[in-house]
């Protein structure tokens, strides 16, 4: 029953919200988060300071990044309900994006209201890296107030005290995915406070379909096929294989970006940059080349597409140099993006009106009812 308004599948091109803290150009290929075009910001700030910046739409003054600092350091540790669950979920060997759901829903627990969101931002890192120490069985390690963001969460996960270039590193990460408009988590977060429902709430909602491989879920491929070539010099041969089998290159392509996007572009100079003060410059190399390639041949198969590099493919890259195992790539997109889905919150909040759009009904009508031994 069609009651004349317009079926768009996806929500594709429909304006649901507007908002001052991100915008996504993917033609133009810029992305502007808070004002600042994304490789200015991204590579100068700390995460903190970033975070600051989308909550109050402004960046902070020196005595207003320590407080900010400090508050968050201080409402690192998790509740021992939190803990306690986070252990009995690792002797199901559940993934770290299901830990982290699970987890996410108990940040109300010993709070204040007032608290939620600078919680929210403080706790998911050390959820993170506890519920990873549990699966490696290890003890979690207590966060360190005398680190920040970034460099604090690499602590908690591997025990050793970050390079400044490994910090760096993360940093430009945290900043780059913050945010990236009206995309399906930060849309699910805003329907859910929409209700006048808690930041809780939205924010495991919002991991939830994070999750999902086609959101968050999919960087992992990317540095197999990196792997898989091993060498420069077998790049065409192995793209050119999967290319005539109709397999899809991962990293490449992309929904909204018609160009390279902007992403990839940050996170590589940022990869090169750390690569070559900590890691190993050889790997960095070989993705290159798979990229040059991989872009030249996908021009050649798939002609008029213009399909180019994404985030993903340099995510993989930069968080395989930190020393990040696969599964826990998506897990740390959610560390950076809750503070991203906190912003939309706000202005969800703000703006007051209930998301409730409409169903176009096509299934029967006139049934007559039948009792259960007669159907
Ligand atoms: N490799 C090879 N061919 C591709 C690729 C790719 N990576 N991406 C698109 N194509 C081809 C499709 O096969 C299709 O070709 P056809 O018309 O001959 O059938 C054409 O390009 C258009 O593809 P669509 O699926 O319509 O493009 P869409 O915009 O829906 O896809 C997507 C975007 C899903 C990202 C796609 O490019 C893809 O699968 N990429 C690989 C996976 C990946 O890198 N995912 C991470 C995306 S980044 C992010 O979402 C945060």
């Amino acid at each position: 029953m069609n009651n004349g308004t317009n079926f768009v599948p996806g929500l594709e091109g429909i304006v649901a919200a507007e908002t001052r803290l991100s915008h996504v150009d993917g033609l133009a290929g810029e992305l502007i988060i808070g004002g600042f075009a994304l490789a200015e910001l991204a590579a100068n700030a700390t995460f903190e300071e970033t975070t600051y910046l989308l909550w109050h739409g402004r960046l902070p003054i020196a005595a207003e990044l320590t407080t900010f600092q400090q508050a968050l350091a201080a409402l690192r540790p998790l509740p021992t309900a939190t803990l306690t669950l986070l252990h009995a979920v690792a002797a199901e060997n559940a993934p770290v994006m299901d830990a982290l759901r699970i987890g996410a829903g108990t940040l109300s627990l010993g709070v204040d209201e007032g608290q939620l969101a600078p919680a929210i931002v403080a706790r998911f890192p050390t959820i993170v890296a506890a519920y990873w120490r549990f699966l490696q069985g290890q003890e979690p390690l207590p966060p360190r107030a005398d680190l920040n963001h970034a460099a604090n969460y690499l602590y908690m996960l591997t025990g050793e005290t970050p390079s400044d270039a490994r910090v760096r590193g993360l940093e430009t990460y945290l900043n780059t995915v913050i945010d990236h408009g009206l995309n399906a988590s930060t849309f699910a977060a805003r329907v859910i406070i929409a209700t006048n429902s808690d930041l809780v709430s939205a924010i495991t909602g919002a991991v939830g379909a994070l999750k999902g491989p086609l959101h968050g879920g999919a960087p992992g491929p990317a540095l197999d096929t990196v792997f898989e070539i091993g060498t420069p010099a077998k790049a065409e041969t192995v793209l050119r294989a999967k290319l005539e089998a109709g397999e899809r290159l991962m990293g490449f392509g992309h929904r909204v970006y018609k160009v390279r996007d902007p992403r990839a572009e940050v996170l590589s100079v940022a990869a090169k940059k750390m690569f070559a003060a900590d890691g190993d410059m050889a790997l960095y190399e070989l993705a290159k080349a798979v990229e040059t390639t991989a872009v030249s041949l996908l021009a050649e198969y798939k002609p008029g597409r213009n399909l180019q590099t994404n985030v993903e493919f340099y995510t993989a890259l930069l968080l395989h140099g930190l020393g990040l195992e696969t599964a826990l790539f998506t897990p740390t997109f959610a560390v950076s993006r809750a503070a991203g889905w906190l912003a939309h919150c706000f202005e969800q909040q703000q703006y007051g009106r209930l998301i409730r759009p409409q169903s176009t009904y096509i299934g029967d009508a006139g049934r007559t009812w039948l009792p259960l031994e007669a159907r």
